[in-house]
This record gives structure tokens, C-alpha cells and sequence, in this order.
């Protein structure tokens, strides 16, 4: 089944995040100057992002979104060089980290891009152009009166389904258990279009290629329980 035309984020949106501007470090501030012409992206508003071009070549591509300092995403950019990582973010510090450790590795399929996903999975893709999307550890919002921020809500799911290709995985983790279960939720009423690879209403058993990330060791010196969620696009 093809989604309908994925909806548009109203004009004054609830976002996910809380912009801390944060200090750049002095390396992260070189890193601006100096790495972002080679791996940052730049995308006018409406624009749709032309992924070939960006990254020279035809290579299947990968989306996380919300990357913190992106060690995992780095990781996982140079473990597979046959597939290209787009990686979106909105803290300028863990944007410069990333830019950082993706010159010390020397890595070539990735790209950053600083904006809001939410935006960026509305207007800023075209239909069926990922072959996966990550999202690890977005920020729980725990407190009730907060849960409207939670990035991973139906609107989002619908998004995710016009971008992400036919058989491409969208892979979820979560230290906080009541986001974990709100997740299984949402991702369960959108059977008809995402698949649970662990089968109905589990989580999967564990979180596969997902390298560890900084917020989950966090999570786990906290005593918090990580659970993961992989579905595939129908
Ligand atoms: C809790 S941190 C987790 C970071 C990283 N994934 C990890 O596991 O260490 C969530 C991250 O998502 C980013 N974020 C939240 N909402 C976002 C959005 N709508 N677009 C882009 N990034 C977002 C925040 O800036 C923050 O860095």
C-alpha cells in the first residue's frame, strides 16, 4: 500500500528537541570551517535533497536521525563502505564531533545535514529514496505533560513510510521502558505498512549491527533496560 502523501509538520510545530546551542570546542569550530564544505549538507527550504549527487554515487542510504555525538553512527559508516549514512542532528557540538571523527576515520559514504528530521522526512526526501532509517535513543520526554514531544508518533510513522524503500528496515532503541512500550504502540498499529521482523508486538532481541551508543551507556549505568525495535517496510 502506498501512504498518502505524508502530512506537512504545522506551522508553529511541537519539536522533539530543545535547541542548547552549546559550546564548540576549538577543534569543533575548525571542524565547521573546515569539514563542513566536504560533508556537510546544505538543503533549502522545499528543496529535495538529491542523494546520488551528494554522495557521488548510487549506493543504497542510510538515515539516523537524532545522532548525539555520532560515535555510533561513525561506527557504523565504516563498517559497511558499501552503503552511504546520512545523519541528521540539531546540536551544532555533537555535529562537530561527528565532522571530527569522520576525518580521523577517513570515511567517504557520510553526510551530515543540520536540521529538523521531522522536516527534513516531510519535504527534504524523495518517495522510497532510504533503504533504512535509525533512530536511536531520541530524547524520552518522560514527563506526561511532555509526551507530545516525543519524536516517534503516528505522524512521524507515516513520514517514515514515503521515504523509506520497500523492504528497508527502520530500526528504533530506547533506554526508557514507558517510550519502549508507546513505540511497540504506534509501530504496531502501522502493521500494514511496517513488519515486525520479531514478529507481533515484540521487541527484537537484541540490537544487532546497532554499535552501542553514548546516551545507552548512560542509560545503563543509570540501570536502565535497552530495548530495540526493528520493522520493515512492506
Ligand atoms: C537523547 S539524544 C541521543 C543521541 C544519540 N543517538 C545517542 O544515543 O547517544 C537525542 C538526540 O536527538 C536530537 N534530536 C532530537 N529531536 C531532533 C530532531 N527533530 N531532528 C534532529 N535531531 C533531533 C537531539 O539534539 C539529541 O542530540
Amino acid at each position: 500500500m502506498n501512504p498518502p502523501q505524508a502530512p506537512v509538520p504545522p506551522r508553529r510545530p511541537i519539536r522533539s528537541f530543545v535547541l542548547r546551542e552549546g559550546r564548540l570546542t576549538a577543534g569543533q569550530a575548525r571542524a565547521y570551517d573546515e569539514l563542513w564544505p566536504r560533508f556537510g549538507a546544505e538543503r533549502a527550504s522545499g528543496e529535495v535533497l538529491d542523494l546520488p549527487a551528494l554522495f557521488g554515487n548510487e549506493r543504497p542510504v542510510v538515515l539516523e536521525i537524532g545522532f548525539g555525538n555520532g560515535e555510533s553512527l561513525a561506527t557504523m559508516a565504516a563498517a559497511a563502505p558499501q552503503r552511504n549514512f546520512l545523519g541528521v542532528e540539531v546540536h551544532r557540538p555533537g555535529i562537530g564531533h561527528l565532522l571530527l571523527e569522520t576525518e580521523r576515520r577517513g570515511l567517504t559514504n557520510l553526510r551530515l545535514l543540520r536540521e529538523d528530521a521531522q522536516v527534513l522526512l516531510a519535504q527534504g526526501l524523495a518517495p522510497a529514496s532510504l533503504a533504512g532509517v535509525n533512530l536511536f535513543f531520541p530524547d524520552p520526554w518522560p514527563k506526561k505533560r511532555h509526551h507530545k514531544r516525543r519524536i516517534l508518533q503516528p505522524a512521524f510513522v507515516e513520514r517514515l513510510a514515503r521515504v523509506v524503500a520497500p523492504g528497508g528496515l527502520f530500526h528504533a532503541a530506547t533506554d526508557w521502558e514507558p517510550y519502549a512500550e508507546h513505540m511497540l504502540t504506534v509501530l504496531e498499529a502501522a502493521g500494514a505498512i511496517f513488519e515486525n521482523t520479531a514478529g507481533p508486538g515484540r521487541f527484537a532481541p537484541g540490537r544487532g549491527e546497532r554499535p552501542p551508543t553514548k546516551f545507552e551507556r548512560r542509560g545503563e549505568r543509570l540501570g536502565h533496560r535497552v530495548r530495540d525495535l526493528v520493522y520493515r517496510r512492506r
